[in-house]
């Protein structure tokens, strides 16, 4: 059981590199499956996500080298889609890209329904809806999602119900390789949809209108080797901004694309945080003496504020000066972290899928408890801002997607130790 202690009351200062974007490399990584030859991957995320996928890939007969922490050499040539090993898969969300990529390469595919964050009810219809629209007969059958079709998938239209990030990636990894057109309409615009269409472009594949709602897929007959860099991770860059406004601070973020920023800078500057944009950089600063003030929040798809950097202004807002409301309009089960900053003091009340909170002077530190991935960062940023100790467990949460917060928040400045507590010993109880 690995746990975070962290000594609030620090302002953050320095600069920190950003590391790739999970959700771009959870989204390129099976696309592995559909490019001939060898090429290499950097700027991967060195996260736990990220680590049981490449596992996957491994165990599916794709040979994938190690070149450094965050960067990888594929080569799928001889892969083989009937092992997608179920223990694996089953504990990632994007396992289930494993099935558009399959589908696209060998006509069939047989993944374990996937896991991730539990943020209530996670349907995948929209996903077999565009695999049935490119000819797939798909069934979910023994835990697993089972696709097939006779001879090639074929373009088609499919118009989502949502604007669904998985279902937008899973379709176009299918239909990359399908004979003909395929059509996304009211697809997904987030920048790890346009990375990956990025990718697949430049192995040869003709994709317009990524980052768009219509994405057209021209199929083509194969994809070669080309290597290529991740973008900038969005949700990383926006925690730090965060921290930094939550312990009063100046931190310059590296290595990031300050336009996916824009929509998280507009709400920190409304609670009067000074940020300042370079090509690749951005800044975040706040007096410590001046008060954080209120605002309003609701989730959207990109470009709207991300779902997934809602916990986290959520802990920044506890100690805004006023009342403060988070709508949010992704996942309805995006409060867990709710209940451990009431532990720290917070003033938070839940209406239905509305956060309304009432800023206090100062957190206190307490143990708490990181319920998911995003709810874990919060955790983190109040306990930066908290006085006092805070204690977070369950941070194999974080770890599944932030490379390496305890060093990079140590080197801003942060009093923040990761440590293993060791096993409780088993009773053994002896019979006569
Ligand atoms: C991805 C991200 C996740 C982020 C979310 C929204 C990854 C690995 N995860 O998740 O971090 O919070 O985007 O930005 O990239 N829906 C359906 N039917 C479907 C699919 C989705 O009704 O077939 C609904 C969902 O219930 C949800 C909404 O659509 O309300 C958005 O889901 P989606 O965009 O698909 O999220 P994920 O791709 O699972």
């Amino acid at each position: 059981m690995i746990h975070y202690t962290i000594e609030g009351g620090r302002p953050l200062s320095g600069t920190v590199s950003i590391s790739g974007a999970k959700n771009a490399a959870l989204a390129i990584i099976p696309a592995a499956v559909l490019v001939r030859g060898t090429y290499r991957l950097d700027n991967v995320p060195n996260v736990h996500d990220v680590c049981i996928l490449i596992d996957l890939l491994r165990a599916m007969g794709v040979t994938v080298k190690k070149i450094n922490n965050n960067c990888y050499e594929f080569n799928s040539d001889s892969a083989d889609c009937c092992n997608v090993p179920y223990e694996l898969a089953r504990r990632i969300r994007a396992s289930y890209y494993l099935v558009g990529a399959c589908l696209g390469r060998f006509g069939k595919a047989d993944v374990a329904m996937p896991g991730g964050c539990d943020f209530g009810v996670r349907p995948i219809d929209q996903h077999l809806k565009g695999f049935q629209a490119l000819g797939a007969t798909c069934d979910v059958r023994g835990g697993a999602i089972i696709a097939e079709c006779a001879g090639q998938l074929t373009g088609s239209t499919v118009y989502l119900d949502n604007a669904s990030v998985g279902a937008t990636i899973n379709i176009m990894l299918a239909a990359a390789l399908a004979e003909g057109t395929t059509v996304i309409e009211a697809a997904g615009k987030e920048p790890h949809i346009v990375d990956l269409a990025n990718f697949l472009n430049f192995c040869g594949a003709e994709i317009r209108g990524a980052g768009t709602d219509v994405i057209k897929i021209h199929g083509k007959k194969e994809l070669y080797a080309r290597d290529y860099a991740i973008i900038p991770d969005q949700i990383e860059a926006g925690t730090y901004m965060a921290a930094a406004a939550a312990t009063g601070g100046e931190i310059t973020l590296l290595n990031v694309i300050p336009k996916h920023l824009e929509c998280i800078s507009v709400k920190l500057l409304e609670m009067g945080v000074e940020i300042e944009e370079g090509d690749d950089t951005l800044t975040v600063r706040r007096d410590g003496e001046t008060p954080l003030t209120a605002t309003s929040i609701k989730t959207m798809p990109y470009p709207g504020f991300p779902t997934d950097m809602h916990p986290q202004m959520g802990a920044l807002l506890t100690i805004a000066e006023g009342t403060s409301m988070i709508a949010e309009r992704v996942w309805e089960n995006r409060f867990r972290y709710v209940n451990e900053l009431r532990r720290m003091g917070a003033d938070v009340k839940i209406d239905g899928r509305v956060a309304v909170i009432e800023g206090v002077k100062r957190l206190s530190g307490a143990p708490v408890q990181a319920c998911d991935l995003r709810a874990g960062a919060a955790a983190v940023i109040a306990g930066l801002a908290a006085w006092g100790t805070t204690t977070v467990t369950d941070v194999f949460q974080i770890e599944r997607g932030y490379e390496d917060l305890v060093g990079k928040l140590q080197a801003l400045g942060a009093n923040i130790q990761r440590a293993e507590e060791p096993e409780e010993p088993t009773l053994t109880v002896v019979t006569a």
